[in-house]
């Protein structure tokens, strides 16, 4: 798996301290992060403390004869995936704007192609000033995004518009950024990246999530079974990645098209009826169940005890009968604390049907998506969905589905947060 690569360029103010934040959290995440200082910002953090915690020679100058690469802002620019700037002063805004290249963090910005992302901190005035806002919009003309600094008060003592954003803000921006990046640039290789920041906390420690996953076969007779297109990729991730922050995992699968994670407790069921068998044993240890599979709606009444021969049949008709819905069920079941989610993969009217299966299926949270759209549905590696819970509808952009599936442990873990009884009501109400 490839490591994703960071250039952090850390310009001089107050805020550079704060650099040091954002560089654990990235590695945290799984990033490999190179930095590069101006002369300034080694005023206020010494270049030691980045080279101790990245193991990398720290680029201040290109011409300084400790520098290992004679060519270190041609070589440096190539290789990273994002560059990053935090803290950016006015100066360097002022620079990039203007194509000025008389130090390696400018000529760094000059030599690469990959994005860039500035989060500014400075006093209000130099903020607002006309120079610095017709700077800022002529980078973001140029395609480059930036973490707007809040408000409060500054190192000046003065209140306003000029703070860093919160660390962990900036990490989650360039997290986002980096999977759409790698969702376009690499096409979608999958990286061993975290990306969520409440992902690098252990936060789900407490759940025993139960996933169910893959497309259940319902057979016709020894050879031949109805299915659909479902490959597993949706449900593994979210396996994947409840795992990595610390829950302990149980997925019924049924037929899947890509490997099953390690570290999770795995149950094959085949059919609809195996698979509710299954998970009814399961979910009474369950904190959280969700229901990630393509479970067929229908299977055949009655199975052939052998090969079904088309010798003189001429047509054949099969007569189904509705397979239990497991999600309903389990719902129905469900005790004080659990929580229970559903997907619901639409083809028209996305949101009002899975409105309407969050109400009739009694749901904590729905995820919808619309199979017909670019690089949502099955068997890609991304998706495009909208999170809904009782209390919100959050829209998400086309990402992995690995990042797909952070979000809704996220939301999980806010449903928690923010009402634990609501979020876990019990009986069928
Ligand atoms: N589901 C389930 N058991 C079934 C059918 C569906 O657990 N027998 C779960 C899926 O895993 C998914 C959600 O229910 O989380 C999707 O519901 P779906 O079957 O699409 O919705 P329905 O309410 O059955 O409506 P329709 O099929 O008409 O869209």
């Amino acid at each position: 798996m490839t490591k994703l690569h960071i250039g952090l360029g850390v310009t001089g103010g107050i805020a550079a301290y704060k650099a040091i934040e954002v560089m654990r959290l990235l590695q945290k995440a799984g990033c490999e992060v190179s930095v590069a200082m101006t002369r300034h910002a080694t005023e206020f953090v010494r270049p030691l403390t980045f080279r101790a915690l990245t193991d990398r020679h720290v680029i201040v100058d290109d011409y300084d004869p400790a520098n290992p690469d004679p060519i270190a802002h041609i070589n440096f620019s190539q290789e990273i995936d994002l560059l990053l700037i935090v803290p950016a002063t006015a100066n360097i805004i002022s620079k990039f704007a203007n194509g000025i290249a008389d130090d390696f963090l400018s000529s760094t910005y000059l030599a690469s192609t990959a994005p860039v992302l500035i989060a500014p901190a400075m006093n209000v005035t130099m903020w607002e000033q006309a120079a610095t806002q017709r700077n800022i919009e002529r980078l973001r003309a140029d395609g480059v995004r930036f973490v707007d600094p809040v408000a409060g008060e500054l190192a000046c003592k003065t209140v306003g518009t000029g703070k860093l954003e919160d660390v962990e803000n900036i990490v989650s921006q360039v997290l986002n950024l980096l999977d759409a990046e790698t969702q376009r640039r690499r096409g979608g290789r999958e990286t061993s990246l975290r990306l969520s920041v409440s992902a690098l906390k252990d936060d789900l420690t407490k759940e025993h999530i139960l996933i169910t996953v893959g497309g259940t076969r319902e057979a016709i007779d020894p050879v031949r079974f109805i299915s659909n297109h479902s490959s597993g990729k949706m449900g593994f991730a979210v396996a994947v990645a409840a795992r990595e922050r610390g829950a302990r995992v149980t997925v019924v699968a049924a037929s899947t098209s890509v490997e099953p994670p390690d570290g999770v407790e795995l149950i094959r069921s085949i059919s609809a009826q195996e698979m509710f068998d299954a998970v009814m044993e399961k979910v009474a240890d369950a904190t959280v169940f969700i229901g990630a599979a393509a479970v067929a709606d229908y299977s055949p009444a009655n199975v052939a005890d052998a090969k079904i021969k088309k010798e003189g049949i001429d047509g054949i008709s099969l007569e189904l009968k509705k397979t239990p819905d497991i999600l309903s069920e389990v719902s129905k079941r469900r005790r004080e604390g659990q929580m229970v989610i559903g997907f619901a993969a639409e083809t028209n009217d996305v949101i009002e049907f899975a409105k309407s299966k969050m109400a009739k299926k009694n749901l904590d949270m729905v995820i919808a998506n619309d199979i017909t759209a670019k690089g949502a549905g099955f068997n890609t590696d991304t998706n495009i969905a909208t999170i809904l819970t009782r209390q919100r509808e959050t829209a998400l952009g086309l990402m992995s589905k690995r990042a797909l599936a952070d979000k809704i442990l996220d939301e999980i873990v806010n449903l928690r947060k923010s009402n634990p009884a609501n979020a876990a009501r019990s009986g069928n109400s």
